[in-house]
């Protein structure tokens, strides 16, 4: 084979054949590229189409991707030592050509992964996508248990990466966090020493903040999603499809599925997916060049701000935490046990054994909303309002010493100096 043939193979290798003239050369298409050989060679429209997933999960990989990168060049700059942390940050707003822009990339990518993780969850719930509908091979409630993991390690990675400014900002909210495994009776003091490295927070907690936050985490991240996709292919395709099935089964249901037959990956998925992933890069670069990241004085464990408040996404932990903490002079109850750990503990788990449970019939699946699953739609709707509604309300009402007070009255403390 001549340099040339040998290089064109490679070349098709890695490009697509985007418009396929047949069914075959549409499946060579597929398998024979290394970008796209996990996806069939053809999809139903309705998988496809923009209002089934809102390609949430397809945004979350993205912006797992776009932090990767960033993250790789912060690598270069970023020193994790509780001396110079601070001042390598520093060095990125001020001297370091468009350093500024690469950590607000980092930074809002990562709020935004945090959100866009979520609302993925939540469009599945609704779509009841974790449902297996007629596909007897399927187990679409292993991927739901696998997302689950996917949120706690997301949720992990954002607030890892929290700490890392070593600025007073990082410093009291990763407090907060510890402050709460701490709560946990018997093994608390423990959990807290792992966690920080010793009794306080130091150069050891830094180190190991930074070792799961660009190593470990990460990579367990990238093992799990391939994982997710992978058990897409094995449960046949999205949930969607089960309404295409279905109706090849069931007649008597006179399911429409006009305009919905299956079309070629390539171009079909492939435009989508190239369109999906300029638009959530666009998006990190608008708002990395229009707000700022936050960065307030040097860590300085012997001043506590007042409120000191955890990141947005465990504030509702935080509320949940002081409600639940009651004194009286007859018993006392440890908040940051019960609302910190018990109450989110059996959240997280009721919500994981769900999908096992749910014994709404095929028809549900895949369909937003569907009659079947009002009352479920109606209970899990009330949990993320809960969630919504503490983290709102910790975040707007919550004042100096976690009091409460209308956010704009809120009293001016004394300097401590
Ligand atoms: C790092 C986090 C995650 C990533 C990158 C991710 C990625 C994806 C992608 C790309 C898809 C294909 C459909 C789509 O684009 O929406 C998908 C489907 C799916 N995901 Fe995730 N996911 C994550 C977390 C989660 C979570 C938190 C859950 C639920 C607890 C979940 C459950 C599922 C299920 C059940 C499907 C199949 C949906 C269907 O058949 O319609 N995933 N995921």
């Amino acid at each position: 084979m001549s340099l040339k043939e040998r290089l064109y193979k490679v070349w098709r290798a890695l490009v697509w054949t985007f418009d396929p003239a047949d069914r075959a050369e549409a499946g060579k298409a597929i398998t024979r590229n290394f970008w796209l050989h996990w996806f069939p060679p053809r999809m139903t429209k309705r998988s496809l189409s923009w209002s089934y997933s809102l390609w949430l999960g397809t945004i979350s990989w993205v912006l797992f991707v776009i932090l990767t990168v960033t993250g790789v060049v912060l690598m270069f700059l970023y020193i994790p030592s509780v001396e110079r942390a601070y001042w390598t940050i520093k060095d990125l707003e001020y001297s370091v050509s468009w350093g500024w822009f690469l950590r607000n990339m980092h930074r809002w990518g990562a709020h935004m992964m945090v959100a866009a993780v979520f609302l993925h969850m939540m469009r599945v719930f609704y779509t009841g996508a974790y449902k297996n509908g007629v596909s007897h091979a399927a187990r679409r409630e292993i991927n739901w248990t696998v997302g689950m993991i996917l949120l706690v390690l997301t949720l992990l990675l954002s607030y890892t990466g929290y700490l890392l400014p070593w600025d007073q900002l990082a410093y009291w909210a990763i407090t907060i966090g510890v402050k709460i495994a701490e709560s946990v009776p018997i093994l608390g003091p423990k959990i807290k020493f792992v966690m920080a490295g010793g009794t306080e927070l130091g150069q050891p907690t830094l180190i190991r903040f930074y070792a799961l936050h660009v190593m470990g985490l990460p990579l367990a991240v990238l093992l799990l999603f391939s994982y997710h996709m992978w058990r897409i292919r094995k449960d046949e395709g999205l949930a969607a499809v089960e309404q295409f099935r279905l109706a090849k089964k069931r007649k008597d249901l006179q399911i429409d599925t006009s305009g919905e037959e299956p079309v070629y990956s390539t171009p079909w998925a492939v435009r989508r997916i190239v369109l999906v992933s300029l638009a959530t890069l666009v998006w990190v670069m608008f708002l990395a060049t229009f707000l700022d990241s936050p960065l307030e004085e040097p860590a300085d464990p012997s001043w506590t701000p007042n409120p000191a408040k955890a990141p947005w996404y465990f504030l509702w932990l935080q509320e949940l935490l002081a409600i639940t903490t009651i004194r009286t002079p007859w018993f006392t109850i440890n908040g940051g046990f019960v609302g910190g750990v018990v109450i989110p503990g059996l959240m997280g788990l009721a919500a994981t054994v769900w999908a096992f449970l749910d014994k709404s019939p095929a028809e549900a699946t895949g369909v937003w909303f569907h009659k079947s699953r009002t009352v479920q739609n109606i209970v899990f709707t009330l949990g993320v309002l809960f969630i919504v509604g503490l983290i709102l309300f910790a975040m707007y009402f919550r004042g100096p010493n976690w009091k409460v007070y209308w956010p704009w009255a809120w009293p001016e403390l004394p300097e401590i100096i």
